[in-house]
């Protein structure tokens, strides 16, 4: 007899779950308005349910942490329809095993003797105080890599941007899906490192231009007559030392950085904008780009300066601040936060 009336029980709980979402018109009205704004269309009402029900949830995080006191915020991001993991399968992409069975890059966590000071200046050196490549000029407008796991792409590609427009005076927008598609080493959209992605533009001598091989976020077959168009070259690249950020800063002082993190939480899926302060881990598994780095300015003595990294995403310019996120810098973790300081490599020419 227990058995039909936990039934019941079940079928009255789902049923009451069904209509506390139709009847909180408020939820529905925010989830109407951001499916606009996000060009979002569902294949049937019952999707649409699914999809709602998770973004509620989502919203109910959002809230919940910009209750908080924290040096950012979330927002209903256009990933705010989708669980942490279908984020997770969507849009990050560093780190498959090379199409020819390559070694990935090994990522090591050197244990360092000091543990760098929260906020230290110590080794800032001679550096300037604030370095903004956008504002110079050698930064292209944040693209998207849309359901694809290119980042490794991107990533690289804007660090080969910036160094151009740096030597030749040049800023010309570099193709990522010449990388996707002809990158042997790599596996396209099913992942890659920024690495592979120099040592492909080293052995073909260049890359060609967006404009000739445009974006497509798909698995592609190489175009082999675009590989003679070797716009912009390099003639190879350097790690920045694993685990310094002393040497990130020398670098990104220098050019934009390719770098991996740890985007993978949902503080990265619903980043509204502020010094990002984490969670996150040191497992790396997004390729993005430092274009600078800074400081706010003190607003009182409950609220010191917060050092941060300019990070270019390719998420699309209506993600974070415009299409980048500031990560905390020097925030006491050796690897940098959310492994910023592991992975590390810039081009040269
Ligand atoms: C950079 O580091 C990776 C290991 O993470 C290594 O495979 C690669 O050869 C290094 N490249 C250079 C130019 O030092
Ligand atoms: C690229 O150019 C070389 C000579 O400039 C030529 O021999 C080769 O066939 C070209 N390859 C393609 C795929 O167009
Ligand atoms: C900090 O203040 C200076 C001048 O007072 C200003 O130029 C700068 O833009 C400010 N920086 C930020 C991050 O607000």
């Amino acid at each position: 007899m227990a058995r039909p009336s936990m039934l019941l029980l079940l079928l009255v709980a789902s049923f009451a779950l069904i209509s506390v979402a139709d009847e909180d018109p408020a939820m529905i009205g925010r989830f109407d308005q951001w499916m606009i704004k996000h060009g979002r269309a569902y294949t049937n009402a019952g999707e649409k349910q699914r999809r709602f029900e998770v973004y509620k949830k989502n919203v109910e995080l959002i809230e919940e942490f910009n209750s908080g006191t924290n040096s950012y915020t979330l927002t209903d991001t256009k990933f705010a329809d989708l669980t942490n993991e279908e984020y997770r399968a969507k849009v990050l992409g560093l780190g498959a095993p090379g199409r020819t069975g390559r070694q990935a890059p090994r990522i090591e966590e050197v244990a360092p003797v000091t543990i760098p000071e929260k906020g230290s200046d110590s080794d800032d050196g001679d550096l300037p105080k604030e370095v903004d490549w956008r504002k110079k000029g050698a930064v292209v407008v944040v693209k998207n890599q849309g359901s694809c796991g290119s980042c490794w792409a991107f990533s690289a590609v804007a660090a080969i941007e910036g160094l151009n427009q740096i030597k030749n005076g040049k800023l010309v927008s570099l193709s990522e899906q010449e990388l996707v598609d002809c990158d042997a080493e790599a596996v396209g959209c099913a992942g890659g490192f920024m690495s592979w992605a120099f040592e492909f533009v080293m052995d073909n001598h260049g890359l060609t231009t967006e404009a000739s091989y445009p974006y497509l976020g798909i698995n592609g077959v190489c175009n082999k007559a675009k590989l003679n168009e070797t716009t912009v070259s390099i003639t190879g690249y350097k790690n920045v030392t694993v685990n310094s950020e002393a040497d990130l800063l020398k670098a990104a002082a220098k050019q934009p950085v390719s770098v991996a993190v740890d985007a993978g939480g949902f503080v990265w899926q619903l980043y509204g904008g502020g010094v990002f302060g984490g969670p996150c881990t040191a497992q790396v598994n997004h390729g993005v780009t430092v274009v600078g780095y800074g400081e706010t300015n003190s607003t009182g003595a409950d609220k010191p300066p917060e050092k941060y990294w300019i990070v270019k995403n390719s998420w699309g310019a209506e993600w974070g601040e415009a299409g980048y996120i500031r990560l905390q810098r020097d925030a006491g973790v050796p690897t940098g936060l959310c492994g910023i300081a592991l992975l590390a490599s810039y081009p040269v020419m």
